[in-house]
């Protein structure tokens, strides 16, 4: 299909970022409360067939990449279902999920049977100690297992999500990079940015993409890979290669020039940003009978609206109402 998701920046959206839930089943302390957050009521969330309507809707207009989300994806009962629902659209996108890979153990082999393509999971520390305090949640040995199973399953390159945080896991982001590196995973670090439930975030604390860097540096030599694309991640080669490490400097070195980004939350609402302070509601026309050119032209203009970047470290940034966990990062 033509590609029809155009912004008035000239960028194309390309790329759908479907949370398929809210929930999760681990507490990290820099995403939610202790006690986890006011989830979705189930009537509020898109049935499979609704979420199937509007990523065929989004594929008809251009759309070559989903990528499920969550809160944590595997949560979803239905997950291997939707994958297949959505394997089957043509012209059949790419198909991607960003989990934190407890029961990805048991669902790899369903999930890429299904047609799931590769799988990223998030993973701060590789000390179980640590991971416990971090996740308020015991299962460092179940994520270790999924990502196990996802390479098992061919839902490659597999790869690692950590976000850096001072006192937390700063020290520890060379023992990570080797780790990955003994066992083929990909790993990327995440500036972090003001998307917490809890509006604890601050800029000065924040571990910025050159001091990941200068302590990367430590233990290995880095060299940086050219051609980056809409990718979010500047990427290294580890001591001359072939593996490399990455950096998403979402607030240093932020890529929204190039972004080809939309997103689509479990209630059915579209986001044209991870920061937007808006939302179109397309659950709402779609139950009382909108017709796909109706949905499409919500669509269209929500994508019109997409400002030229999130603005963090301009004046007036305001962070959006919805947490992370519930756009889906
Ligand atoms: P790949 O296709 O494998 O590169 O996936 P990805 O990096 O786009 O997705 P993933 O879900 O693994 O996201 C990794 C980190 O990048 C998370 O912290 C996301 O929140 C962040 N990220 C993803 N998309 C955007 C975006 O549009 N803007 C910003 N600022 N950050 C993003
Ligand atoms: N800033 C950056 N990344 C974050 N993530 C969660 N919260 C934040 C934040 N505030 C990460 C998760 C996961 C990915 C989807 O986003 O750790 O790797
Ligand atoms: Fe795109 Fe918004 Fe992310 Fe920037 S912050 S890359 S514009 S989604």
């Amino acid at each position: 299909p033509e590609p029809m998701l155009r912004d008035r920046f000239g960028r194309l959206g390309r790329d759908l970022r479907v949370s398929v839930t809210d929930r999760c089943n681990l507490r990290c302390t820099y995403c939610m409360p202790a006690e986890g957050l006011d989830w979705l009521p189930k009537p509020e969330m898109l049935t499979d067939e609704e979420l199937l309507r509007l990523v065929r809707v989004m594929v008809g207009l251009g759309v070559t990449n989903v990528r499920l989300t969550g809160g944590e994806p595997i949560l979803r009962r239905s997950l291997v279902d939707v994958v297949r629902g959505i394997a089957a659209l043509t012209p059949r996108p790419r198909i991607a999920m960003t989990s934190n890979g407890i029961g990805l153990h048991r669902l790899a082999a369903p999930l890429a049977e299904a047609g799931l393509d590769r799988v990223n999971v998030s993973l701060d520390t590789v000390d179980p100690q640590r991971f416990r305090e971090l996740t308020r949640r015991d299962r460092f040995e179940d994520v270790e297992a999924g990502l196990k199973a996802a390479v098992d399953a061919g839902l490659t390159p597999v790869k690692v999500n950590a976000v850096a945080m001072r006192g937390v896991n700063d020290d520890g982001v060379a023992d990570l990079l080797q780790w990955c590196l003994d066992r083929g995973y990909a790993l990327r670090f995440i500036e972090q940015m003001p998307l917490d439930a809890q509006h604890a975030w601050d800029r000065a604390a924040m571990v910025s993409q050159a001091e990941i860097l200068d302590r990367l540096g430590e233990r290995f030599r880095l060299t940086p890979v050219q051609e980056r694309g809409s990718a979010p991640a500047e990427l290294f080669l580890v001591d001359g290669g072939p593996e490399t490490v990455g950096v998403i400097a979402s607030v240093s070195a932020p890529f929204c020039a190039a972004c080809d980004r939309v997103r689509l939350t479990a209630d059915g609402q579209l986001r044209n940003c991870l920061f937007s302070r808006s939302e179109v509601d397309l659950r709402g026309p779609m139950r009382e009978g909108a017709s796909d050119d109706e949905l499409v032209a919500l669509v269209v203009g929500e994508m019109w609206a997409k400002k030229a970047g999130h603005g963090i470290d301009g004046p007036g940034f305001v962070q959006p109402d919805r947490p992370m966990s519930a756009i889906g990062g």
